[in-house]
C-alpha cells in the first residue's frame, strides 16, 4: 500500500523528542506517513505528492540565528499543513504574524478553551468547557499572520491553535501527540481525514501483501541469507522473505550458549510448521572458550559480536553463493540516521546482528524499515505468529553473558538459567508477564552466608529484574505483589543449587539500566 499509495502524510522533523510519536498517531490511523529532516528539498516534497504535511515541535527559538527554517514557498504548495509548537510558531512567523520571544520555557498541562469549532476541532467543542492539553514551548505566536483566525486559547496562551481555513493552514501550540492531551488524536485525525482528506488504508495486511511482492521484485532469483535470533523481528522478517522467495531464502540460527532456559528448542519447533530453511549452528562451546576470564562487559559485548560475525560468514560460505542479507532493522533506527537530530545520543539502538552488513558487503533486503515494533506485533498476528512469540520481553543480543556479572562460565549459566526460569515462569502463571516490559534474572558476582538445615552456606546471590517501560529509554521498576515475589524467591533458593539470597532490584532509569551490565 505504501509505494502506490497516494496517501502519504510528511513530518518535517524540527528535533522535538516527540517528533516519532507523531508519526506513530498518524499511522494509527491507518495513514502512512514519513519522517523527513525539515530541509528536505520543496522539489522531494511536490515529487511525494503528499495529502498533507506535518511540522514537527523544536527545542529552538524562531530568533535564534541556527533556527531551523523551511522553504517560505512550501507553505503556498496548496498541501494541507499542520504546525505543532514550534511549526506554528515557524508557520506564524513565516506568514507575517508576530511571535513573542520568551526567555523560560513553559511546560505541563493546560486547559484548552475552543473557540472555533473549524477543521481540526471538529466534534470537539460541547461538553467539557475546556480540555486537558500538553505544552511544552518558549516562544509563542502574539499576532497571527493575516487572513487566519484563532481557534482556541489557554490561560497563559492566547493563540494556542490558529487556521487560515482557505489555505487549510493549522498550527497548534499543544501537542496532540502526547497521550496527556485528551483530545490529540482526534485533533490530528480531524486534520488526515477531515481537511487532507486521506482515507485509512494503511493495514498491516496491506503491508504484507504489498512487501512480499517487493520483495519479489527485488530478490528475483538471488539468494538470501538471514540470521535468525528468534525474535519477533527477525522471525518476521524471515517468515515475509520465505513467503515471497520460499526456499532461496536461508535462515541461520546461532546457539551461542548464552540463551534462556529452552530457547533453541522453543523457536526450532515454532519455525519447522513454516518450513523455513534454517541452519543450526551449536556454538556454544566457541562463545565460552573466547569469554574465559573476561569480565568487562563491554568486552563481553564485543567478543560475543565478534564471534557472531565469524559464525554467520562461515555458515554463508557453506550455503555458497548468496546475494542479499536480510535484517529486521525497524523504523526508529532508520530516523535517528536521517532526521534532524543525526545520531542522537540519547536513543540506543543494540542491533543483534550489529556489523554484519559492512563486513558481508551484500546488498541488504530490510522489510520492516518503515514500521514501528507495534506495527510488527501486528504483522506478526497477520503471519500467523502466536500471542506468547509476538509478546515476548525483549532480549539482550549478548544474552545471559551480561547478566553475569563477572566472568562467564558454565556452571554460573546454569545457576543463572534454572534461576531466570523460575522467574519467567511466575511471571507467566500470574499473567504478571504480560504486563511488563522486561522480566529476568541475574547472577551477582558475591556470595553470602546463609543458613541450611544445620549448616551454614556461603552461596550466590539472584537479583530479580521486573520492570514497565514503553521503548527501553526509561523504565521504572514494576511494583509486582509481595505473594508473587515471595514465591519467586522460595522456588529460586529451594530449587536452583548454589543460591541462597535473591534480592529485587527497585532502580528506574534512568539512572539506572534495565540490564546490569
Ligand atoms: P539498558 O540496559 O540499556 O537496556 O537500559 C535497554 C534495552 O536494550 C536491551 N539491551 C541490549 N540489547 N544488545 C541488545 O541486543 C545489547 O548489548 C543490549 N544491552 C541492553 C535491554 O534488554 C533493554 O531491553
Amino acid at each position: 500500500m505504501k509505494s502506490n499509495s497516494k496517501q502519504n502524510v510528511l513530518i518535517l522533523d524540527f528535533g522535538s523528542q516527540t517528533t516519532q510519536l507523531i508519526a506513530r498517531r498518524v499511522r494509527e490511523a491507518q495513514v502512512y506517513c514519513k519522517i523527513h529532516p525539515f530541509n528536505i528539498s520543496i522539489d522531494k516534497i511536490v515529487a511525494m505528492a503528499p495529502r498533507g504535511i506535518i511540522l514537527s515541535g523544536g527545542p529552538s527559538s524562531v530568533y535564534d540565528n541556527d533556527a531551523p527554517r523551511i522553504d517560505r514557498e512550501i507553505l503556498d504548495l496548496g498541501i494541507p499543513l499542520l504546525g505543532i509548537c514550534y511549526g506554528m510558531q515557524l508557520t506564524g512567523m513565516l506568514l507575517g504574524g508576530r511571535v513573542e520571544r520568551s526567555e523560560h520555557r513553559e511546560y505541563g498541562h493546560a486547559k484548552l478553551i475552543i473557540d472555533e469549532p473549524d477543521e481540526i476541532f471538529y466534534g470537539l467543542a460541547g461538553g467539557k468547557p475546556g480540555h486537558q492539553v500538553w505544552m511544552s514551548h518558549g516562544d509563542k505566536v502574539e499576532n497571527i499572520p493575516k487572513g487566519f483566525k484563532v481557534l482556541a486559547h489557554s490561560a497563559s496562551c492566547p493563540v494556542a491553535a490558529m487556521a487560515h481555513a482557505e489555505r487549510s493552514i493549522f498550527g497548534v501550540q499543544f501537542h496532540p501527540e502526547v497521550a496527556h492531551t485528551e483530545i490529540g488524536s482526534d485533533v490530528l485525525r480531524n486534520f488526515l481525514f477531515r481537511v487532507c482528506k486521506c482515507v485509512p488504508d494503511w493495514t498491516m495486511e496491506s503491508f504484507v501483501s504489498t512487501t512480499i511482492e517487493e520483495i519479489r521484485r527485488k530478490a528475483q532469483d538471488g539468494r538470501v541469507i538471514c540470521a535468525l535470533s528468534g525474535g519477533v523481528d527477525s522471525t518476521v522478517t524471515a517468515l515475509l522473505i520465505h513467503r515471497a522467495i520460499g526456499g532461496n531464502l536461508s535462515c541461520v540460527f546461532v546457539n551461542n550458549g548464552l540463551l534462556r532456559k529452552n530457547e533453541p528448542e522453543t523457536v526450532l519447533a515454532f519455525l519447522e510448521q513454516f518450513r523455513l530453511n534454517v541452519v543450526y549452528v551449536d556454538a556454544e562451546e566457541r562463545f565460552l572458550t573466547k569469554l574465559k576470564g573476561i569480565e568487562d562487559p563491554e568486552k563481553k559485548r564485543k567478543i560475543i559480536g565478534n564471534e557472531f560475525i565469524k559464525i554467520f560468514e562461515e555458515e554463508a560460505a557453506k550455503i555458497g553463493h548468496v546475494d542479499f542479507l536480510a535484517q529486521g532493522t525497524l523504523y526508529p533506527d532508520v530516523i535517528e540516521s536521517v532526521s534532524f537530530k543525526g545520531p542522537s545520543a540519547t536513543i540506543k539502538s543494540h542491533h543483534n546482528v550489529g556489523g554484519l552488513p559492512e563486513v558481508m558487503k551484500l546488498d541488504l533486503i530490510e522489510p520492516l524499515r518503515e514500521l514501528f515494533k507495534d506495527e510488527v506485533r501486528k504483522v506478526a498476528k497477520e503471519l500467523g505468529m502466536p500471542y506468547e512469540l509476538i509478546n515476548r520481553h525483549p532480549f539482550p543480543g549478548p544474552g545471559l553473558a551480561i547478566r553475569i556479572l563477572g566472568e562467564v562460565t558454565r556452571d554460573r549459566l546454569n545457576i543463572l538459567r534454572e534461576a531466570d526460569h523460575i522467574v519467567l515462569e511466575e511471571m507467566k502463571a500470574s499473567d504478571w508477564y504480560w504486563m511488563v516490559w522486561q522480566s529476568f534474572a541475574v547472577l551477582l558476582p558475591i556470595k553470602t552466608v546463609g543458613v541450611m538445615g544445620d549448616e551454614r552456606t556461603y552461596d550466590h546471590v539472584i537479583a530479580i529484574r521486573v520492570v514497565d517501560s514503553l521503548d527501553a529509554m526509561t523504565a521504572d521498576w514494576s511494583k509486582l505483589p509481595y505473594d508473587l515475589l515471595g514465591r519467586m524467591s522460595s522456588r529460586i533458593i529451594n530449587e536452583v543449587r548454589g543460591v541462597n539470597r535473591v534480592c529485587y532490584d527497585i532502580s528506574s532509569k534512568p539512572p539506572a539500566t534495565i540490564e546490569w551490565e
